[in-house]
This record gives C-alpha cells, sequence and structure tokens, in this order.
C-alpha cells in the first residue's frame, strides 16, 4: 500500500506495512528485538486493534482513513534526562506540517498533543528505552487524524474535516517524514535552543490564564514556560510551580 520512500536519509527508509496489528509502536518493539533494524526502520498499519495513547488511553482509528505508525529511533546522543527533547522535535515537525497546508490555528498542547483551534488532531506516543545514562532507543509512534470525518468525541479533528478534502495517505507520510528527520538531525547536531523556542512559540495556551486541574483539584493558571526536563511551569495565586505529566490535566 505504502510506496518506498526517497526523499529522506534514513526515516522510513525501511518500512513495513502490516494491514493490521495491535499497536504499530508494540509491532515495531518486538521487531526491533528481534532482528537488527535500521535506524529510522517504520512500521505503519490500516488497523490498529489496540492502538495506545498517553496515560493508558486507547488510541481509536478508523481502518485505512488515518496514518498511524511508528519510527525507531536510536538517539544515544540524549542523556536519558533529556527525554523530553524528543517530544519537542516530534511535535515540531507536526506542528510544521500542518501549517504547511495552511492551518494556522495549529498547537501543540504540552506535552505533545497536536490541537488545530482546540480540537486534537494528532497524538504521539514516545516509548525509549535507557541503557545506563543514554536514551538507547526511542519509538516515536504517531496517530495522525487525515480523512474520518466522525469521531465519538466532540474534541477530535482531521485533515478532512479542517480543510474539507481528502488526502493520499502515503502522500501525506511523503511530504512528513522529511520534516520529522529534519527536526530530528536538527537535535542531533546540538540545536536544543532552537528547538524549545519553537516549541515554545507554538505552544498552546503561552502565557494566559487558562483552567487546569491537580490531583482532582481545579485552578486557574497561567502557563509561563518549560524547563530543562519538559516539565509545564504554571503560575498561580502568586506561586509558580513546575508539573510532571501526570500531575497536571488540561481543562478544555
Ligand atoms: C495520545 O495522544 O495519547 C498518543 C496517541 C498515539 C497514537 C499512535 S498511533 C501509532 C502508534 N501506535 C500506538 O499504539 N500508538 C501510537
Amino acid at each position: 500500500m505504502y510506496k518506498i520512500l526517497a526523499n529522506t536519509l534514513f526515516i522510513g527508509q525501511k518500512l513495513i506495512f502490516v494491514p493490521e496489528c495491535q499497536s504499530t509502536n508494540t509491532l515495531l518493539a518486538e521487531l526491533a528485538t528481534a532482528s537488527s533494524l535500521p535506524e529510522g526502520s517504520l512500521v505503519i498499519t490500516s488497523t490498529q486493534t489496540a492502538g495506545r495513547g498517553q496515560r493508558g488511553n486507547v488510541w481509536l482509528s478508523t481502518t485505512g482513513l488515518n496514518l498511524t505508525f511508528s519510527i525507531l529511533l536510536r538517539p544515544s546522543f540524549l542523556a536519558a534526562r533529556q527525554q523530553f527533547q524528543l517530544t519537542l522535535a516530534a511535535s515540531l515537525a507536526l506542528c510544521k506540517f500542518l501549517k504547511s497546508l495552511g492551518l494556522n490555528e495549529t498547537k501543540i498542547k504540552w506535552p505533545n498533543d497536536i490541537l488545530v483551534g482546540t480540537k486534537k488532531i494528532c497524538g504521539i506516543l514516545i516509548e525509549n528505552s535507557i541503557q545506563g545514562e543514554r536514551i538507547q532507543q526511542s519509538i516515536v509512534g504517531i496517530g495522525l487524524n487525515i480523512n474520518q470525518i466522525e469521531f465519538d468525541v466532540a474534541t477530535a479533528t482531521s485533515l478532512k474535516l479542517q480543510i474539507n478534502q481528502s488526502y493520499d495517505l502515503n502522500d501525506v507520510l511523503h511530504q512528513l517524514l522529511p520534516l520529522i528527520e529534519s527536526a530530528y538531525l536538527q537535535l542531533r547536531s546540538g540545536n536544543n535552543n532552537l528547538l524549545r523556542n519553537a516549541y515554545l512559540q507554538n505552544l498552546y495556551g503561552l502565557n494566559r490564564l487558562l483552567p487546569f486541574e491537580t490531583e482532582g483539584k481545579r485552578f486557574d493558571g497561567i502557563i509561563e514556560d518549560i524547563d530543562e526536563h519538559g516539565r509545564l511551569i504554571i503560575a498561580h495565586s502568586s506561586n509558580r510551580k513546575a508539573y510532571e505529566m501526570k500531575e497536571v490535566t488540561f481543562i478544555l
């Protein structure tokens, strides 16, 4: 179904299409353990029977309508404490891609949900294996809603809903992969500040008063920054606190 891609150096050069699997992240992790796959290997499917999201959520996607794929990276140039850098690079690439289609309202909802306006169009699940102090392997799983127009939740959207046209999944993949590769190469060459600034520029809610929830309590706060570990810095009632992903949720 997917053609071999020639417009990248390594991401997607080895492309494994399976019509159905539980989760491309799980399958790619298994394949990487069983054989010596090159960096950039990509597993893509039409149907995930147990697609996984962040925080233990499920990722639902109608067969054949959207992109669901995972990329194998070996970012051993990153220390374990720098895991957020991968989140940053992947979400920026997706954001850049959507903006290139004219979706100027695209934002990154911390840590790595991609929104158009207030609706989610893409989710990213990054699973890292740490060896010693380094990230030895990273599986970057991406679910990008393309041609689906009906969703179980009102907070989801797709390219078709936004732009009112259908897209060829192979073409979208072909356009997207070079952007992911380029963000990853920037990271590899140590351009962390550049990436961080671009991430902040595209961060949903930056410097705005928004409702959040922590430990079952609701509060209004202002997102001021992200720290070097990727924690979200929120100011509220004269306090300024750094939150881990599990500690705070947005109330959209
Ligand atoms: C989220 O927003 O919670 C992350 C969703 C990530 C979904 C993608 S689809 C391809 C890959 N395989 C999975 O099981 N999950 C990711």
